[in-house]
């Protein structure tokens, strides 16, 4: 699988709580056909938000199903899960996001969790301005994303702004926030000096408010914030834990086949 990855284990801590950001994407089938057969994770979130294409999945959950165009993935690995992602057909164009969330460590050995919201589930709205907000988590103005509740609090957004067009937004002091350009590109400083363009990522330093200004093209980004957890971070592959001896235990177990704890979902409520 092809991937740009905006940020990962060598920028720890920077962007705490989040640990990793991949752009997957591509018009050419032998970049996207491999996939990620199977593979565990444990101790964090991952996040995957398609914006082109079609990619089936399955899990130790018992889940299964395609995640299309539009639509959220958003799975809580916690004590431990086996899945895999496939693109579905060998055909045109492919392409999203996995972000990866940590999980404090007191919730890191909690019971997995999945969360497959479907692109009609996520509401967009369109501001006075003519900004289009998608929210996937948190909020914007009056629209509340289908996650909420989690210990770092996050907010998703995915925000169009028309050429020419800005975007405010107040922010939580001592939050973690960063914008990933999707499409065109903008200031993104209330100086107006930080210029981006597509594919590249701003990690937002502090303050109360972040402002945008997109030059003339429209522009598209992820907004992306939450509460840093400010816990040792022990990294190997797709697992994270607080240290060592997590990450011995956890290799341990997936040898003698004692990683997965949970292999049925848990009735909500
Ligand atoms: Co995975």
């Amino acid at each position: 699988m092809r991937l740009r990855r905006a940020f990962s284990n060598g920028q720890v801590p920077l962007f705490d709580p989040f640990l990793l950001l991949d752009n997957f994407g591509s018009a050419n089938p032998a970049d996207y056909m491999a996939g990620f057969p199977w593979h565990p994770h444990r101790g964090i979130e991952t996040v995957t938000y398609m914006l082109e294409g079609r990619v089936a999945h399955g899990d130790t959950l018992g889940n299964s199903g395609v995640i299309d165009a539009g639509d959220v993935q958003w799975m809580t690995a916690g004590s431990g899960i086996i899945h895999q992602e496939m693109p579905e057909r060998a055909e045109g164009r492919m392409s999203g996001f996995q972000l990866w969330v940590n999980l404090p460590a007191r919730q890191k050995m909690d019971v997995p969790a999945y969360r497959g919201l479907g692109a009609s589930e996520i509401p967009e709205i369109e501001t006075d301005t003519g900004n289009r907000v998608k929210v996937v988590a948190g909020s914007f103005g009056t629209a509340h994303g289908p996650v909420s509740g989690l210990s770092v609090d996050p907010t998703y957004l995915d925000v169009r702004v028309p050429a020419g067009g800005s975007f405010d937004m107040p922010t939580h002091p001592g939050y973690t926030a960063f914008a990933h350009t999707i499409a065109g590109s903008g200031r993104f400083d209330a100086n107006g000096e930080v210029v981006a363009s597509a594919g590249e990522t701003l990690l937002h330093g502090p303050g109360e408010s972040i402002r945008i200004d997109a030059a003339d093209a429209p522009l598209r980004f992820l907004l992306v914030s939450g509460r840093p957890l400010h816990e040792p971070v022990a990294w190997y592959g797709p697992i994270v834990m607080n240290s060592q001896e997590e990450l011995i235990q956890a290799a341990r177990e997936l040898r003698s086949g004692e990683f997965i704890k949970h292999a049925r979902p848990v009735d909500e409520e």
